[in-house]
């Protein structure tokens, strides 16, 4: 069975969709980069071990992430789970785990790599957003997009009513996500394209505003 280690850094919703998804592996560990963060606690409560590698206790990038490196080869994991894990990892980081590092992003990438996704979405106007998983690469928000969902966004939205509903399919995606990863229905070709060995569905056509 394939191994995960999942990096958090605050309330770890996404992590706790995936500990409760019954995923086709074994989650080894949870790692924060905060030692306050929530996530670590429901971890914890799901038996799950947990290690924080702070990076205020890093004169740099590199020395972090040569750190964080550290913690998470010692659980010799085959996928690492970005799961609302707030820090840039270094290129030297992204090039160690090529292939094997994947992240959720709340917003359609390429449309709104970066941070204020949501307050960025609603001054632009547009009528549908949501969130996408990815292959971590050295270009930020810029990877091989494995799924992504997507919401319609309502005249009245406000950031927060926004994100709520973008984190509701992020923890539907980001599972999936992981399933496929593991059970090896999807993975990164010699190209660096997503593979599948399933038939495609097509899915359902979100139109908004919708029609009269
Ligand atoms: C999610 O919206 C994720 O996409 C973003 O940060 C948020 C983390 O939420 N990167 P949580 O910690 O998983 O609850």
């Amino acid at each position: 069975m394939k191994k995960i280690v999942i990096l958090i850094s605050g309330l770890g919703s996404n992590m706790q969709a995936l500990l409760e998804a019954k995923l086709p592996c074994e989650i080894a560990a949870v790692i924060s980069n905060r030692a306050d963060a929530q996530g670590l606690e429901i971890a914890k409560a799901h038996g799950i071990a947990t290690a924080v590698v702070a990076h205020r206790d890093f004169a740099d990038r590199a020395s972090f992430d040569a750190a964080l490196a550290k913690v998470i080869d010692g659980f010799q994991p085959d996928l690492v789970v970005l799961a609302g894990f707030m820090r840039i990892l270094t290129d030297g980081f992204v090039g160690r785990y090529q292939g094997r590092l994947i992240n959720i992003h709340p917003s359609l990438l390429p449309a709104y790599a970066g941070v204020n996704t949501h307050e960025r979405a609603l001054k632009d106007g547009v009528k549908i957003h949501g969130c996408t998983v990815h292959f971590v690469t050295a270009d930020l928000d810029n990877g091989p997009i494995i799924i992504q969902a997507a919401v319609p966004v309502l005249s009245n939205d406000t950031p927060a009513t926004l994100a709520a509903r973008v984190l509701h399919e992020e923890h539907r995606i980001f599972p999936q996500a992981v399933r496929w990863l593991c059970g090896e229905q999807r993975w990164l070709d010699a190209q660096g394209r997503i593979a599948s060995n399933r038939l495609e569905q097509v899915g359902t056509t979100l139109i908004s505003p919708g029609l009269d």
